[in-house]
């Protein structure tokens, strides 16, 4: 293939099974590297154990997560979970963040402890936003999640400026983070601003915020752009812990793939009455491969005559002496200690991890669960290229003229063809058009059939790029005016929360 061959047509291979599928868009490629490079999985395949999923699930608009399976489990075993999420207050709340509003509200019927939070202080540090732009935007936001169905007297919104708790907690947490290890994830430099640095750690603290009354699964849904910092909330949510929590075969500390090995040696002489780490080691030598051989095997040497004896064990990490004590205390069955970890002979692994976290925050720690996430895509900008809250053209404001609206709609870009003939005969191409993905992202709604329909049609050459921005823009107007309405109707309701829009400040 040279350079200049364009990209492979994706209905060439099996056009009708791609034709059928609404929601395979031709740009999904680039969100599955994000698959390989960071290890965000695919959100599909936990679709079907997700009870009654919202459409944003069932059109994989929401495409990956991390770790989303512990807080789908406690969902259908009807056990605690939270959903958190927070918005910059950069500009007015538009299309795009319906999603994250949509999905926080979903999470919130579905049973879950649910925080919306304003990152003002993200915004004021990181963008330079003036303050009383901020109050404004602020007020804004959280009265289209209310208008949308957030309920605040089950569910938690906050500024960040006026938390306390999760200032406190992000003071501790930047304990455990240092420099260069912001800069690697961030990029940041010499030059970047303290506030700045601190709003990362910030945003940790909110994304660990509902764990602070007891651990619990939560999950954050965000677009891939806030993946690192969930990659480091995870990271300090760990480093936080007061015990770490392995598998184990012998006293010595092993990594994760000698440990692979050691298990490998001990499953092929289990037989034997017991297992030497010498012979293990003469296993290893001749029946091993891999990289981590090596490792495993010089420390078996070193262990000698010592039994191979599978294990669970406990790392004092941050743990009070007292913790440490009352731990060994807990530990039923068969164990030893040492002086800075201990091991349980008879213990499950998801046994030891729940007496870990138990000890812990019975002596004052949080316990935390590492936090999962879900990712939803981008929305085409209606003028191609992205979304983006600094150009007007491209994004509808949740505030627009509801006329003004339909008139961007009217407007946009479209995967349609040069001619009228040409697209009756080739058909339109709705993995391309920023109108389609106004369906299936907004318009239809729950409708799965019109959201279907409308592909099918287009992809078929039945409809035609005019008459579907009509029908589009029409939807969107009255779309615009029930919500505008309805945010009227919760101005009320947001004056008497708690959040204040205008808060003195120094
Ligand atoms: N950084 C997010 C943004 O740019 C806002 C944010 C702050 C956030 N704290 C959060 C998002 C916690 C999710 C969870 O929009
Ligand atoms: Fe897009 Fe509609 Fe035209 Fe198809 S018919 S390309 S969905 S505007």
């Amino acid at each position: 293939m040279t350079d200049d061959t364009p990209p492979e047509d994706p209905a060439a291979d099996g056009a009708d099974s791609v034709a059928l599928d609404p929601w395979g868009s031709s740009t999904i490629a680039n969100y599955r590297s994000l698959f390989e490079e960071f290890g965000i999985e695919a959100f599909e395949t936990m679709l079907p154990d997700v009870p009654s999923p919202h459409y944003l699930m069932r059109r994989a608009i929401i495409f990956g997560h991390r770790d989303y399976g512990r807080v789908v489990d406690a969902m259908r075993a009807d056990e605690p979970f939270a959903a958190l999420s927070g918005f910059m207050p950069t500009g007015d709340p538009h299309i795009g963040h319906k999603l994250v509003f949509d999905e926080l509200i979903w999470h919130q019927e579905q049973g879950g402890d649910t925080y919306a939070l304003i990152a003002d202080l993200e915004a004021h540090s990181a963008r330079g936003l003036s303050w009383d732009e901020i109050d404004e935007h602020a007020e804004d936001y959280l009265l289209s999640l209310l208008a949308f169905g957030f309920d605040p007297d089950d569910g938690t919104l906050y500024r960040q400026s006026e938390h306390r708790e999760v200032q406190d907690l992000a003071f501790e947490l930047g304990i455990e983070a240092n420099f260069s290890e912001l800069g690697a994830i961030y990029g940041f430099e010499g030059g970047t601003d303290v506030s700045h640095m601190q709003s990362v750690v910030t945003q940790v603290a909110d994304i660990l915020y509902p764990q602070l009354e007891e651990p619990k699964p939560t999950v954050i849904p965000v677009g891939p752009d806030q993946d690192p910092h969930m990659r480091l909330a995870r990271d300090l949510a760990s480093r936080m812990r007061y015990f770490g929590v392995t598998t184990a075969y012998a006293s010595f500390e092993a990594k994760p793939e000698e440990r692979t090995q050691l298990e490998r040696a001990y499953e092929a002489l289990a037989g034997n009455e017991t297992v030497r780490c010498a012979e293990a080691a003469d296993w290893l030598e001749t029946a091993g491969d891999g990289a981590a051989i090596e490792g495993a095997i010089e420390k078996l040497r070193a262990a000698g005559e010592e039994p191979l004896r599978p294990r669970v064990r406990f790392l004092d990490r941050n743990a009070t002496a007292a913790a440490f004590e009352a731990l060994i205390e807990a530990v039923e069955g068969e164990k030893r200690v040492y002086d800075e970890h201990v091991d349980a002979f008879d213990m499950e692994l998801a046994n030891a991890e729940e007496l870990a976290r138990q000890v812990e925050v019975d002596h004052g720690g949080h316990g935390f669960i590492q936090p999962s996430s879900i990712y939803h895509r981008f929305m085409t900008g209606l003028t191609g290229g992205k979304m983006s809250s600094s150009i007007p053209a491209s994004h509808i404001s949740l505030l627009d003229e509801p006329s003004e609206g339909a008139d961007k709609v009217r407007e946009a870009t479209t995967g349609g063809r040069e001619t009228a003939a040409e697209q009756r005969e080739l058909g339109g191409e709705p993995d391309k058009c920023p109108v389609y993905e106004l369906y299936a992202y907004l318009l239809a709604g729950d409708d799965d059939e019109y959201a279907e329909r409308v592909y099918a049609e287009c992809a078929g050459g039945e409809r035609l790029c005019g008459g579907c921005k009509n029908e589009a823009a029409e939807e969107m107007e009255s779309f615009l005016e029930t919500h505008q309405e309805r945010r009227e109707e919760l101005r009320p309701v947001l004056e008497d929360l708690d959040v204040a829009i205008n808060p003195d400040r120094i």
